[in-house]
């Protein structure tokens, strides 16, 4: 078992080992004074894991049942989490019973903020199941929905009493999924981590899961815990490649192409334009480059500076008069710079 301990206001562990999902119910005990839990899934993910996780539930006492939601960030809206009020209201949830989310980000996402909203907060339990939610979104309490206007557009900080992560439940994780979930992990070595990027170019991530996931959620423990609620501080350093990951993303009107597959085009752009604008150690974007293209994640888009650089304009994370990406000095050297509005074509512009 590994643990990384997460210290904030209200601190939690994660606990990292294979078959974890068969603990659900002991930890529910320990850690909360539930009599009721709702298990809130998605269809993909139910009938791989839900009767485990039920399971081990009933097996500790709980009076335990399921809220599972049609799979996919189509579902994430407000729709859904009326539904999952509907489910906790009428299995007679109080404030000291327990919602645990089993599966994405998506699930975890709405499940948090299911729960944060719920009799005004109830506790919640994180049982990630996707790379991306196991190496990212299930720790640091960020919940959400999206709205028409634009994704997590609504949520709120709710930290879990726990997360639980069995990398065995990666091995039904289809591949896209799988590439999706390393960007964020080739961003870790980025932005904070040179060794674990050198690592992850010359070995093999899946081969080293274990290792993998407790670096990544070391780094993001430690840069949550400087910065909870997301001030500005280091929180923003996640956001590597987001800039113009968020710009292409919208350009492809959501589809053809993942998060992580956006990102990996982002960090690369933003290392070639902080080489180019002397900032940057020169070879660092060839360096990204090569990883990402080693997990199967694209690293050049067909759009022009000019298009990316309105699109990231309209950023709900642009503040104002100015953007501010996340650029590197070396490789796990980041730091944030103010670039004003009308300069950042220039800034991202490059040669090739
Ligand atoms: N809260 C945060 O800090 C934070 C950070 C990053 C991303 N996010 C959010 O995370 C979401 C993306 O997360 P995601 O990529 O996990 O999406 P997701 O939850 O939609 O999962 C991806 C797909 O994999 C399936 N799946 C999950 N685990 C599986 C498994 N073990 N076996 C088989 N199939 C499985 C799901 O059903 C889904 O089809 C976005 O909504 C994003 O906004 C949140």
């Amino acid at each position: 078992m590994r643990t990384v301990h997460v210290g904030t206001g209200r601190p939690y562990d994660i606990d990292i080992e294979r078959g974890l999902l068969d603990k659900a119910g002991e930890y529910a005990k320990r850690l909360s004074d539930a009599k009721r839990v709702v298990l809130v899934t998605d269809t993909n993910v139910a009938p791989l894991y839900q009767q485990r996780i039920l399971h081990s539930l009933s097996a500790c006492g709980f009076e335990a049942t399921t809220h599972v939601f049609r799979a996919g960030e189509e579902s994430k809206h407000l729709g859904t989490i009326a539904e999952m009020y509907n489910t906790f209201a009428d299995f007679g949830m109080t404030r000291r019973d327990l919602v645990v989310a089993l599966g994405g980000g998506v699930c975890g996402d709405m499940a948090g903020f299911a729960a944060a909203s719920y009799l005004r907060g109830i506790d919640f339990m994180q049982v990630p199941t996707s790379l991306l939610a196991q190496v990212d979104s299930s720790v640091g309490g960020k919940t959400g929905v999206d709205l028409p206007q634009g994704k997590n557009l609504v949520g709120a900080f709710h930290q879990p009493v726990a997360v639980l992560i069995d990398p065995d439940t990666l091995k039904t994780l289809p591949d896209f999924y799988k590439a999706d979930g390393m960007a964020e992990v080739v961003k870790y070595g980025c932005i904070k981590d040179a060794s674990f990027f050198t690592f992850l170019e010359h070995g093999d991530a899946a081969v080293h899961i274990e290792d993998v996931i407790e670096i990544c959620v070391s780094v993001k423990r430690d840069v949550v815990n400087l910065d909870e609620c997301e001030r500005g501080g280091e929180r923003i350093l996640l956001n590597f490649g987001h800039t113009l990951g968020h710009a292409i993303e919208k350009l492809r009107h959501y589809s053809g192409i993942s998060h992580g597959m956006a990102v990996a085009v982002g960090m690369v752009m933003m290392a070639k334009a902080g080489e180019a604008r002397g900032i940057t150690e020169p070879g660092t974007a060839g360096r990204i480059a090569a990883l990402c293209q080693k997990y199967a994640l694209p690293t050049s888009e067909q759009f022009s500076f000019a298009e990316l650089a309105n699109a990231a304009r309209s950023d709900k994370k642009t503040a104002g008069d100015v953007i501010r990406p996340v650029l590197l000095r070396r490789i796990g050297d980041s730091f944030t710079q103010t670039v004003p509005i009308e300069e950042f074509e220039s800034f991202i512009t490059t040669e090739d």
